[in-house]
């Protein structure tokens, strides 16, 4: 399976910044992109066509942070996956812990926007994690599977292998710091791919689970090199070129 390096900037750079951001990478990666490995740059809605104007004609795909699952309508504030596909790019972030958590997003509707984007002809990395709390409660699993269950359920593997990739982010270690151990991260890898197992049968074995949290250029590649884990999806190490460049070659 390809491995896919993802850069989420979160609320973060201008259209200037991101393009800067962009083509910077560019010129880092030298056109030597590591074979078997693909990138994608998460921007925020305002500066997803000047990313993907500043990628054009490079390996690299741009993505936006959230999308609304209706064609269009009144739906104030919101943005649609065929306004994301206009600005030039190709993928979606659904389920965000910070959609969930911060802005309240329930399971059903990061299940209706994960359904709705790749019908649409988006790719969608569906992100999935537990609190520190629930952690701690032992919930792990539980957690991870009612996340799944209601995103994944009703998708056709067709859906899926044409676009799905799930990021397990626990909660506790984005933009703390605080990295899971490789032993975390092996058990809720293994978790995840045996839930996506149960819905959607062998598709589950074509799916990429990117890992995400703390991810430096320091830790990436033992992280990588973990069993189940198919790429990374980072957060503030991915907002200076160099260390994402860092990343992407780890
Ligand atoms: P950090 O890499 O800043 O911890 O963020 C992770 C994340 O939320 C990526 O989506």
């Amino acid at each position: 399976m390809r491995t896919l390096i993802a850069a989420n900037w979160k609320m973060f750079k201008t259209r200037a910044e991101a393009q800067q951001t962009a083509r910077e990478l560019i010129a880092l990666m030298q056109d030597d992109w590591p074979a078997e490995r693909d990138v994608v740059l998460f921007a925020p809605f305002t500066a997803l066509a000047a990313t993907a104007e500043a990628v054009a004609g490079s390996p690299v795909a741009v993505g936006a942070q959230d999308v609304y699952p209706a064609a269009e309508g009144a739906f104030t504030g919101e943005i649609s996956p065929g306004m994301i596909l206009d600005c030039g790019a190709s993928w979606v972030i659904a389920g965000h812990s910070e959609r969930r958590h911060i802005l309240g997003e329930s399971a059903s509707f990061v299940g209706k926007k994960t359904a709705f984007a790749l019908e649409a002809g988006l790719s969608v990395m569906l992100c999935i994690g537990e609190t520190l709390e629930e952690r701690e409660a032992d919930k792990l699993e539980a957690v991870l599977r009612a996340q799944l269950e209601q995103a994944v359920r009703g998708l056709s593997a067709d859906a899926c292998l044409k676009g799905l990739a799930v990021a397990y982010e626990p909660v506790w270690a984005i933009g703390t710091g605080k990295v899971a151990s490789e032993a975390d991260i092996l058990e809720a890898h293994a978790m995840v791919r045996n839930i996506l197992g149960v819905i959607l049968g062998s598709t589950a074995g074509s799916l990429p689970i990117l890992y995400g949290g703390s991810v430096k250029p320091e830790n990436a590649s033992s992280i990588l090199a973990l069993d189940n884990v198919n790429g990374l999806l980072v957060g503030g190490a991915s907002l200076r070129a160099e260390s994402f460049s860092k990343i992407i070659r780890a």
